[in-house]
């Protein structure tokens, strides 16, 4: 069965790779009620796209593929779209002061407003949504220009962030009618790897406090998600806060939402401080899986990247130690560059997480390179939280 989607596809990757990037499944779509191929792009909204289509592209390594502004006709704003492997981003801005996105990032900051996903089939999914109770933003339609036509609708999830769906099946264009082919103009330094990361593994969602389960419920109900992992309670709390998570999964594990909300704690919770800094529920982190986390580290922070320290104490811990066992490269590789390890009964994972993105304390980056482990890292949030909440001891916001 050919289980890749055309961006895998275009990025070189295999169904063994992605098996161990991401943990692809096989996945029967026929009795899905919403079969979901993969991650479609994920749409940011910033107060500057121009700055940030050249930050993706000179400092994480991202190619710039698209483009849409007023020199195409789209006079409200800018559209860049970039990719790296088989992820794309759409980096978008306002260029009419009176666009819908300039309140919208009035309201929440740079970040990300929606998660489009590839189905096979817009029309289906939208029919079982409604039915199942879901708010349609915008009904399927078509939209063409010379290189085909996309199928696309819209439903509404957590906060002001959306689903858009799209069937790109009878489209050969470079994203969307509207857009144009645009190529980087940045040049990659001699010596630099081709790409910094190559899929896209999770993105995670804060939601409101006692809302957890309601978001649960919503993927399976809707989407027909299934839960994928737990942590609750004790897993996940440190002395100054606590949070609940869950993990919800397409059929093939190619998409993958875990979902928090706050619980409360002696002080205010980095949950807590996100829910108010993007004014309410959005997408906290977006995990962008490696096959050499230790390079891509090395170069993004050459390039100016900050990631959360990690306390010496994490590596020097000998029940910490015990429980990581083996792993491809010496402890000290990883101590020196902040990475962290978890380890489950499958395998392992390596992990580092990049202090915010914009100038909220909102969404930020998660570098992921597994090993086997279909985990998120539980064992790692303890101490993860502990230096987020360093930093948010920094920033006043505890
Ligand atoms: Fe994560």
């Amino acid at each position: 069965m050919d289980i890749l989607t055309d961006a895998e596809k275009l990025a070189d990757l295999d169904a063994d790779a992605l098996r161990r990037l991401v943990g692809l499944v096989e996945h029967d779509d026929s009795a899905d009620p919403f079969p979901v191929t993969g991650w479609d792009a994920v749409v940011w909204v910033v107060g500057n796209a121009v700055q940030t289509a050249q930050l993706f592209q000179a400092v994480y390594g991202m190619e710039l593929v698209a483009y849409s502004g007023p020199e195409t006709g789209n006079r409200d704003h800018h559209s860049y779209v970039l990719r790296s492997g088989a992820i794309r981003f759409e980096v978008r801005g306002a260029v009419d002061p009176d666009s819908p996105l300039a309140d919208h990032h009035r309201r929440h900051g740079d970040g990300v407003a929606d998660i489009a996903l590839e189905v096979p089939d817009v029309d289906r999914c939208i029919a079982h949504a409604r039915t199942a109770g879901a708010t349609v933003l915008i009904e399927p339609h078509d939209v063409s220009d010379e290189h085909g036509t996309v199928r696309t609708a819209a439903i509404a999830t957590y906060g002001e962030t959306r689903h858009t769906l799209v069937d790109r099946s009878r489209y050969t264009g470079p994203h969307l009618p509207g857009h144009v082919a645009r190529s980087s103009t940045v040049v990659r330094p001699e010596g630099a790897p081709r790409r910094l990361f190559q899929a896209l593994d999770h993105v995670v969602g804060n939601v409101e406090y006692g809302r957890m389960d309601s978001w649960v419920d919503f993927y399976h109900r809707i989407m027909g998600f299934t839960n994928m992992a737990e942590f609750i309670g004790d897993d996940i709390a440190t002395d100054y806060s606590a949070l609940m998570s869950k993990v919800v999964a397409s059929g093939n594990h190619r998409v993958k939402f875990p979902l928090n909300e706050p619980s409360p704690g002696a002080r205010r919770s980095q949950i807590d401080e996100f829910l108010d800094f993007h004014r309410g529920p959005g997408v906290q982190h977006l995990a962008l899986a490696t096959n050499d986390i230790l390079t891509t580290v090395d170069v993004l922070r050459s390039r100016g990247v900050e990631f959360l320290d990690t306390p010496a104490a994490y590596y020097e811990d000998p029940e910490l130690r015990a429980r990581i066992g083996q792993v491809r490269v010496p402890i000290s590789e990883l101590q020196s560059r902040g990475i962290l390890v978890d380890r489950d009964e499958d395998g392992y994972l390596l992990q580092i997480f990049t202090k915010p993105f914009g100038d909220r304390p909102t969404v930020f980056f998660e570098f992921i390179e597994r090993h086997g482990s279909l985990g998120f890292g539980k064992g790692n949030f303890k101490a993860l939280f502990e230096a987020i909440e360093r930093e948010q001891e920094r920033r006043g916001n505890v």
